[in-house]
């Protein structure tokens, strides 16, 4: 029986390291954790969710693929009602602001002790901000297509000292190892976005994205002929 893990989920988990204890928040279904269990991957997932019906179906999906004495289940809005013990903390498919006030309510997850996997359907460039606010190193991000739209999924550390610019918040440094292809199709998605708030509005623009949009277009990489 095959698991339906996205491309996007896929690429979460291969960020996990082996024999990592993972605690998946916002499991839903409980693929991801699934995945992890039934390829040897992860030692163990807490798979945790806001609503009780997402639950109840990562419950009974971890069943019948053979794995739910290996998964522990919480109704937990983010980190709140879940125990500590584990290494690495994944958030998929939530938007930047969710994650902000995930992360904001558990200052504990500021150590070595834990790394994080983000994968941002909305606001990434807040959730940037805030990682580079809060002593959150994004180390690398990998862009992944999943039919016609492009995500990103970080990987990031505890590194007290980690600052990002406004472009670096909608293009940061840590995507240099995706594809030339993924980093064109990316940029123009960012400055597109960009463009729509910036130049498209009305009443005044932020100026945190009027910042990001002059940095990016000043980007030497990313020059008409290069990127
Ligand atoms: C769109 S689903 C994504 C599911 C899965 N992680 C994925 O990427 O396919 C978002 C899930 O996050 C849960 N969620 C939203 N806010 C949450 C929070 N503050 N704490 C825990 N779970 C949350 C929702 O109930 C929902 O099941």
């Amino acid at each position: 029986m095959k698991i339906p893990l996205s491309d996007r989920l896929q690429a979460c988990c291969s960020f996990v390291h082996p024999g990592d204890r993972v605690a998946d928040i916002g499991c839903d279904h409980g693929y991801l954790g699934i995945y992890l269990l039934k390829n040897g991957i992860a030692s163990s997932v807490i798979a945790a969710d806001i609503r009780e019906g997402p639950l109840q179906s990562a419950v009974k999906n971890s069943e019948k693929f053979g794995v739910g004495d290996k998964m522990t289940f919480y109704l937990s809005d983010g980190v709140r009602n879940i125990p500590r013990a584990f290494d690495t903390l994944v958030c998929a498919g939530m938007g930047g602001d969710t994650m902000v006030s995930i992360l904001s309510a558990a200052p504990w997850l500021k150590s070595e002790k834990h790394r994080l996997i983000l994968q941002c359907q909305t606001k990434t460039a807040l959730l940037r901000k805030y990682l580079s606010e809060n002593g959150w190193c994004i180390q690398k991000e990998a862009i992944i297509r999943d039919g016609k739209f492009l995500y990103t999924v970080m990987e990031v550390i505890w590194q007290d000292s980690y600052y990002l610019t406004p472009g670096q918040c909608y293009f940061p440094p840590a995507l240099s190892d995706n594809s030339e292809e993924l980093l064109r199709g990316y940029y123009r998605y960012v400055v597109q976005g960009l463009e729509n708030i910036v130049l498209n509005r009305k009443e005044q623009a932020d100026p945190f994205a009027v910042q990001a949009l002059e940095e990016l277009k000043n980007l030497p990489l990313c020059k008409e002929n290069t990127l």
